[in-house]
């Protein structure tokens, strides 16, 4: 069997280990393993796929980012691109795993629906897919934002400093609300519960009345400024093609120069940025992600396409691709107001 695998949408931690899984197993199994370079691209354009070998797989299950390459490609601008996927996939594979986000996962649904032979894998650092309890690459960011905070913890009370530290969370709040209530966030913003200056401002004066000499204050960089008295300026890019990209907005810088106005406080921001999406895998995604490849082969072997193995109740799954395809998992507000305790 002539099995292709692509990564597509951001990078993340933990894809390499996905890889690796399939890989190892097709092996095992005498498949073949064809690496798709830099996502739908490596379709959509002139083929991007060449025959993966041992070793290429050896080794990497530690290593960030992806071996493959990606990128956020749109298939519909010019129009076609989604007809050539599916050409080349006839052309190419007898099963073809596509490892990626909701985006990735829309156009995933569209091709099996046209009876292309694919298999999913859930892959956001957001950790927001809906049907799944974990998307490859959470783990390592919410360990980065953590660490982070620890850091700025002692810099944040020798100044007796508020320190704003801006997270990734394109819909919602998942890496701001467990690495903030990993790290000993103060206070926590992320879209689902978004809170006014006026709440902000009180937090903190209340913080400071009770002897809290500092406090570090982590916000999701995908919050509407509009809630925090700001003006948006344009429409917000969806799965980093068009719009104004998120980063961009500077929601950490914002908050802190809003702040600053109050007067009273001494303020600094920290964009936690790409640092979140880089360096090497925990070893919990390692773990899941070697599971969710380790299932998606399976699926794929088995002929059960249009499928995702997805994470629930600490068992691996598998679903129909249309259960992750669109919109987006929240944060509950139970677990909101459990980070809400400490702060
Ligand atoms: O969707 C995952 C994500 O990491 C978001 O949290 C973030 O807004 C976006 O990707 C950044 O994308 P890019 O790497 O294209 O700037």
């Amino acid at each position: 069997m002539r099995i292709g695998v692509l990564t597509a949408g951001g990078d993340a931690p933990g894809l390499n280990a996905a890889i690796r899984a399939i890989g190892q197993m097709a092996f095992r199994d005498g498949h073949e393993l064809i690496g798709i370079a830099n996502g739908w691209a490596g379709l959509a354009g002139a083929y991007a796929g060449r025959n993966l070998m041992p070793a290429d797989i050896a080794d990497i299950v530690g290593l960030g980012g992806t071996l493959l390459g990606t990128a956020r490609y749109n298939l519909d601008s010019p129009p076609g691109g989604r007809d050539h996927v599916l050409a080349a996939i006839g052309e190419h594979f007898d099963a073809l795993v596509a490892i990626g986000g909701d985006g990735t996962q829309r156009i995933s649904h569209w091709l099996a629906e046209r009876g292309a032979p694919v298999v999913g894998v859930p892959k956001t650092l957001d950790n927001d897919l809906l049907g799944t309890d974990y998307c490859i690459g959470f783990d390592s960011a919410v360990s980065l934002v953590a660490e982070s905070l620890d850091r700025l913890h002692t810099t944040a009370a020798s100044h007796h400093r508020v320190m704003v530290v801006e997270t990734m969370g394109r819909a919602t709040g998942w890496v701001a609300a467990m690495g903030g209530l990993a790290g000993g966030a103060d206070l926590i913003i992320i879209p689902e519960f978004p809170l006014t200056m006026d709440e902000i401002i009180a937090h903190l004066v209340k913080r400071r009345s009770v002897g809290n000499a500092f406090s570090i204050v982590v916000i999701a960089e995908g919050i509407n400024l509009e809630t925090l008295g700001g003006v948006e300026s344009g429409s917000v890019s969806s799965e980093g093609v068009g719009g104004v990209r998120l980063a961009t907005r500077g929601v950490g810088q914002f908050l802190a120069s809003r702040i600053d106005e109050h007067g009273g406080f001494d303020v600094r921001t920290t964009v936690l940025g790409h640092l979140q999406r880089g360096g090497s895998p925990t070893a919990y995604d390692r773990i899941w992600a070697t599971r969710v490849g380790a299932a998606a082969y399976d699926a794929a072997i088995d002929g059960k396409f249009g499928m995702i193995p997805v994470v629930r109740g600490g068992d691996v799954e598998l679903a129909p691709l249309i259960t992750v395809a669109h919109g987006q998992r929240r944060v509950p507000r139970e677990l909101y107001e459990l980070c809400a305790v400490f702060f």
